[in-house]
């Protein structure tokens, strides 16, 4: 006979958080964001990955390409890069996370000794960036000749014709960095000498990086940012359980510093079969994330199994047409719930504590707050990600509004049939093809929705994240006391964001 549950499934909707008791110590600015991604024993040691905020960016390629990689990083949480395409195209993106040195740029305007000023003023229209190595070989890291930048010619007295060893300011007259120079040392080189750029060099004169003025101020900005052991980004990437022998070892060689296994559907043998794969091959040393699951029993089977943390959510995405099409899901809230009371029951019996993490279905900032309040310590995000600069996506203009495409990695025009079927193609959609509002930088963003959070924590007293799970006071609304949740009974003047 088919089991059934005793309790309605529920959506983060229909929650609310009761306020509890505010000290003068609860304040926005003592909050600290701070999340293990990875299980650790909390008696005897730190998680291998801890991140500063409780957000990662969804396994999709409309949302997790390198540049989510960084400007996510740079905000203290991690993107993991869309496991949707073939292995070497995956591993780039990786590796180009990897060697993103906050602060040191690859010099992309690179120009040869014997090109003309006709060719630089082709350049900078093609890149906008007005300074321009002037290499050897033309190439990113030839051997530095000189430098050109706007204030080296002027157009209006130099013939088109001028070569650019004419005009360039020669290596003899140049300020340099030498390779392993810190950031905060080539700051103090810039302003000793008044420049706007610090060329580094190696020991062969070749050009490693430009570092620039204005982004060392923007690093400063960033007091976030996740890095690794070598001060270099922390990035994710997706894995699917058919090709992990070839494509497990490019990511982990590229620098990936966790994987998650991308499914739909995460109580399966090709689950279990990758992660053992994964053990028998790394030990604990690559740590994979499994899901989704939505109950104890999956979430035990993953453990089991020897995921490092598990993701919660099945049809709750906004993509997403799984419950629509095959009648399976759990509403999101209920889901979480009922796999942190597995994970605790988990922890007192082996004193592991397994991270698990609430994956789509976010709506609003504060349903962030609720996916924590109720046990999750991180939350998968696909929507909230794709309205920003840094997805990969195109940004159109429809009907007078700047939107972005997001689409479903289940939907024909992500063609995953890795996640979604097993016969090499999809037989039916489980996702569809939209578009979300554009809505500006990541940083921005992500700012304002770690603020209410924020703000949400100090209301109910808590200033850690554990503290904020131990603490929370949940009520379950009524159909009509959500309607009460909103502005209502007055015209508003401009639709705010949420
Ligand atoms: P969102 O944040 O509500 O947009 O949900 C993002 C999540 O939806 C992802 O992390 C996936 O778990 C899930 N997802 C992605 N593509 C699809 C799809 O095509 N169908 C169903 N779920 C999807």
């Amino acid at each position: 006979m088919a089991h059934y549950y005793k309790e309605e499934s529920h959506t983060f909707n229909e929650y609310l958080l009761i306020p509890g008791y505010t000290d003068e110590n609860c304040i926005p600015a003592n909050v600290s964001l701070k999340t293990p991604l990875v299980k650790y024993r909390p008696a005897v040691e730190e998680p291998a990955i801890t991140m500063n905020i409780p957000m990662v960016s969804a396994i999709m390629q409309s949302v997790s390409g390198e540049k989510m990689g960084i400007a996510l990083a740079k905000e203290g949480g991690i993107a993991f890069i869309y496991g949707n395409q073939p292995i070497e195209s995956q591993a780039e993106m990786v590796s180009k996370v990897k060697s993103y040195k906050a602060g040191f740029v690859v010099s992309d305007s690179n120009i040869k000794p014997d090109a003309t000023l006709k060719d630089v003023v082709a350049k900078l229209k093609e890149t906008g960036h007005s300074t321009m190595a002037v290499t050897d070989d033309g190439s990113a890291h030839g051997k530095l000749l000189g430098v050109v930048t706007s204030r080296d010619y002027r157009l209006s007295k130099l013939s088109m014709d001028t070569k650019v060893e004419e005009f360039m300011t020669p290596f003899e007259s140049l300020v340099y960095g030498e390779e392993g120079i810190t950031l905060s040392e080539a700051n103090d080189v810039i302003w000793d000498h008044k420049l706007n750029t610090l060329p580094v060099i190696d020991k062969d004169q070749k050009l490693c990086y430009f570092i620039f003025r204005k982004d060392y101020d923007s690093h400063k900005e960033n007091p976030n940012e996740l890095l690794d052991h070598n001060k270099r980004y922390v990035v994710g990437a997706g894995i699917n359980t058919r090709d992990y022998e070839q494509r497990v070892p490019a990511l982990i060689e590229a620098g990936a510093d966790v994987l998650c296994i991308d499914s739909s559907e995460g109580f399966t043998v090709w689950q279990q079969r990758t992660i053992k794969w994964i053990r028998d091959n790394y030990g604990d040393t690559v740590k994979v994330g499994a899901g989704n699951v939505v109950d104890e029993e999956g979430f035990r089977f993953l453990v089991n199994a020897g995921a490092d943390f598990v993701k919660i959510g099945i049809g709750g995405g906004s993509i997403c047409i799984t419950r629509e099409t095959k009648g399976i899901g759990r509403g999101q809230a209920t889901a979480v719930i009922a796999v942190e009371k597995a994970r605790r029951k988990y922890f007192e019996e082996t004193g592991i504590y397994v991270p698990i993490c609430s994956d789509g279905g976010i709506v609003y900032d504060y349903h962030i707050a609720l996916a924590l309040a109720m046990g999750a310590d991180f939350v998968m995000l696909g929507r909230y990600f794709a309205r920003f600069d840094e997805s990969p996506t195109n940004k159109l203009m429809i009907n007078g509004n700047y939107v972005k495409e997001y689409w479903g990695e289940g939907s024909n025009r992500a063609r995953n049939w890795q996640r979604y079927e097993s016969e090499g193609h999809l037989s039916f959609e489980e996702g569809v093809d939209s578009y979300v509002p554009y809505a500006g930088a990541l940083k921005d963003n992500v700012t304002v929705t770690t603020s209410k959070i924020k703000s949400t924590m100090c209301n109910c007293g808590a200033i850690t994240i554990k503290d904020f799970q131990e603490k929370a006071k949940l009520t379950l609304v009524s159909a009509t006391s959500i309607v009460e949740g909103g502005a209502h009974d007055v015209i508003v003047k401009n639709k705010d964001n949420h």
